[in-house]
């Protein structure tokens, strides 16, 4: 199929799984508004409806809570086919039903790559509305996901980084007491082959963190200072960094002075505690389980983020360009998830070793604004071989390219349009 035919798909996928002003991931599966789905879905839609485009995000941040956090899923209305569902999560933070921690806050770079590619004339005014949004999710993020001021930022669930089933979380979860949850039924297997999903152990613990929180009434500083799962992440952590600078711009361009200088303590902050998570044997940033000050032992997708936060000193970039050339020469298609060498890495499971087209996006960008447009390009290629020949599959498997997990994915499509279609590269050309 030619990229002019899948572009067509890849927009009848967004408007097919369009709402009314937000999108869900995919039918079935993913039936409500995810937090960092619906913001790379803007710029999918940007590349044809830039007003829709910032419907989406302005939709996503009418869940707000009142202490600032953006909620990984609002339930906008009830459907039996998922679950947990709202009365699971039992919140009360917000204006519109929804889970209650929040999920990789690349909303700021994508309101300013919005109003960077704006012809709409009404984007300012929009940015404008959205920044002190944006400025009181990112408080709450340093508040309450580095209390103490590291400088790097923690999830209180493998659900809230987005890498849900990562083998970075297993040795925290596992430490986690399975309580307080009874009986439940999954609906994620019944849509999904079971082998590509979380195991049952793991998603007692996703429930009991959910109801352990639940009992302290979902206050943001009791969460941070009893929540049995507490790690710091290099995803989470650079996805906010890379944010936090697209935000200055933003501020910076609407001249609003005193929230960039805000901004620049933040980044500066940011910018120091990351070495906290560089592990210096394996030479990559890893996940710091900040209950117990232990290190992972894993390089994933993640590590590679760096560069998009803007980490490019020689250490840093020589070091990812050897272990990008060390895990190509394993696997036939990049990024797996998760290292191919280590012994969690499993090509089909989730988020323990297949490709992702969003992270792909993103680590591309790192590496071409560190200036090496090679392993950019052989990013971009890679994706849009595995969405020709696996469709708008939810991840793909590095070793064979075969698509999985749901189809007629939202934001496999977005990034598609975005970034990974050859028509998009001829536009940008
Ligand atoms: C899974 C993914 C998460 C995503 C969600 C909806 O939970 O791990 O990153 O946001 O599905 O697509």
């Amino acid at each position: 199929m030619s990229h002019a035919e899948l572009d067509n798909q890849a927009r009848a996928i967004l408007t097919g799984n369009d709402q009314g002003g937000y999108t869900i991931p995919t039918k079935g599966l993913y039936p409500y508004q995810w937090n960092w789905d619906s913001v790379f879905v803007a710029l999918g839609f940007a590349t044809f409806d830039q007003d829709r485009a910032w419907r989406e995000i302005e939709m996503l941040f009418e869940g707000q809570w009142r202490d600032g956090m953006v909620p990984h899923i609002l339930f906008r209305k009830d459907d039996p086919s998922y679950f947990p569902g709202p009365s699971v999560w039992g919140t009360d933070g917000g204006p519109i039903p929804s889970s209650g921690h929040s999920q990789p806050p690349v909303a700021a770079s994508v309101v300013h790559d919005l109003l960077a590619g704006d012809t709409t004339g009404r984007g300012e005014e929009r940015a404008e509305r959205l920044l002190p949004k944006l400025m009181n999710w990112h408080r709450w993020y340093l508040s309450y996901r580095d209390p103490d001021g590291l400088g790097v930022i923690a999830v209180i669930h493998p659900w809230e980084s987005g890498r849900d089933n990562l083998p970075d979380w297993d040795e925290a979860l596992r430490a986690v007491e399975v309580r307080d949850i009874g009986p439940y039924e999954r609906k994620d297997t019944s849509h999904v082959d079971p082998a590509m999903r979380p195991h049952k152990e793991d998603y007692d613990r996703y429930l009991s963190i959910v109801a352990a929180c639940r009992n302290v009434g979902w206050d943001p500083a009791k969460v941070a200072a009893t929540c049995p799962f507490f790690v710091a992440d290099p995803g989470v952590t650079f996805i906010f960094l890379r944010a936090n600078r697209d935000l200055l711009a933003l501020a910076e361009r609407l001249g609003r002075n005193e929230e960039a200088d805000e901004i620049r303590g933040w980044i500066a902050k940011m910018e120091e505690g990351a070495a906290r998570l560089w592990n210096e044997d394996l030479m990559a940033h890893v996940a710091v389980n900040e209950r117990t000050c232990k290190q992972t032992d894993g390089i994933s997708s993640a590590s590679f983020l760096a560069l998009y936060a803007g980490l490019t000193d020689t250490r840093t970039l020589s070091a990812l360009q050897g272990h990008f050339d060390r895990i190509a020469a394993k696997v036939r298609y990049l990024m797996p998830s998760y290292d191919p060498g280590h012994p969690s890495y499993e090509p089909l499971r989730y988020w323990r070793g297949p490709v992702w087209a969003m992270i792909n996006y993103m680590i591309a960008k790192g590496f071409a604004e560190a200036g090496d447009k090679a392993r950019a390009e052989r990013l971009r290629a890679d994706t849009a071989k595995l969405i020709e020949t696996g469709g708008f599959a939810e991840y793909f498997s590095p070793e064979s390219g075969a698509g999985a997990g749901g189809g007629a994915f939202s934001w496999t499509s977005a990034i598609w349009l975005t970034w990974a279609s050859s028509t998009r590269a001829e536009q940008a050309a």
